[in-house]
């Protein structure tokens, strides 16, 4: 039997009266390492801000077998322009937990926290450097550790790879793949570049005309259906 974390059930998703996605249906496992791919427009930060509860369902349901704890790294991440942060507080944003704002882990507990999640991300020595004047593979390392400061059991990760080049690129993927296995994450994350990352997926959750569907990694790219998606990768 699979262990159902997280299901939407006669689920429509999207902003006002407006559906982006209707009649989801899907469940994801616990464990699972998810990609979620589709043309821009499609839906898929409106899906993923459904699943960590920044926005409600339309219609239908979302649940959880147990409520994670989620983690998250946004898309085009807007906290550059909180320029007089060092690298080591943007990362400590983690530590307020989904329903304690106000309870930041603070003292010896929650700084060892930080380095810890810094250091696994191979960022311990931009801690103390603006966050503003990191690059953008460096901010991506900061915003990761961010998400694993909040000790998620689900992360969830909007095109963390955008911008990054290749070499940072496999650096980051590696780590989440050492991430996911050391602690046993459920991993969420939409991408562009299925052949990059086609190993690392589980399942690939695609959305495609108004619709969402989840399947395992070689199901889902089985008979080319995913070609108009990806023909640009060659
Ligand atoms: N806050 C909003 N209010 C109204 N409509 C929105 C809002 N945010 C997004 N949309 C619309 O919802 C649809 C899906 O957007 P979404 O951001 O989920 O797409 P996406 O698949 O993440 O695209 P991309 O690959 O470009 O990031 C789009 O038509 C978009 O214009
Ligand atoms: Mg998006």
């Amino acid at each position: 039997m699979t262990d159902s974390l997280i299901r939407f059930k006669h689920a429509a998703v999207g902003y006002g009266r407006k559906p982006v996605l209707t009649g989801v249906e899907l469940s994801v496992e616990r464990g699972a390492f998810v990609g979620i791919l589709g043309e821009n427009g499609s839906g898929k930060t409106t899906l993923m801000r459904t699943v960590l509860g920044l926005q409600s369902c339309l219609k239908g349901q979302l649940s959880f077998s147990v409520p994670p704890r989620f983690g998250y790294v946004p898309q085009k991440e807007r906290l550059d322009t909180v320029f007089p942060l060092a690298a080591y507080d943007v990362a400590a944003m983690g530590t307020y937990r989904r329903f304690e704002f106000l309870e930041r882990l603070r003292g010896r507990e929650g700084r060892s926290l930080v380095e810890r999640c810094l250091a696994d991300c191979g960022a311990s020595s931009l801690a103390a450097r603006p966050y503003a004047d990191l690059s953008g593979g460096q901010k991506q390392r900061v915003l990761i550790a961010r998400a694993l400061a909040a000790q998620p059991d689900v992360l969830a990760l909007d095109e963390p790879l955008a911008g990054i080049d290749g070499a940072t690129q496999r650096a980051i993927l590696e780590l989440l793949r050492k991430v996911k296995e050391e602690r046993g994450l459920t991993i969420l994350m939409v991408s562009h570049r299925i052949h990059v990352e086609r190993g690392l997926f589980t399942h690939v959750l695609l959305c495609d005309g108004g619709k969402a569907e989840i399947g395992p990694t070689e199901e889902m790219l089985a008979g080319g259906r995913l070609k108009a998606l990806f023909e640009h990768e060659g």
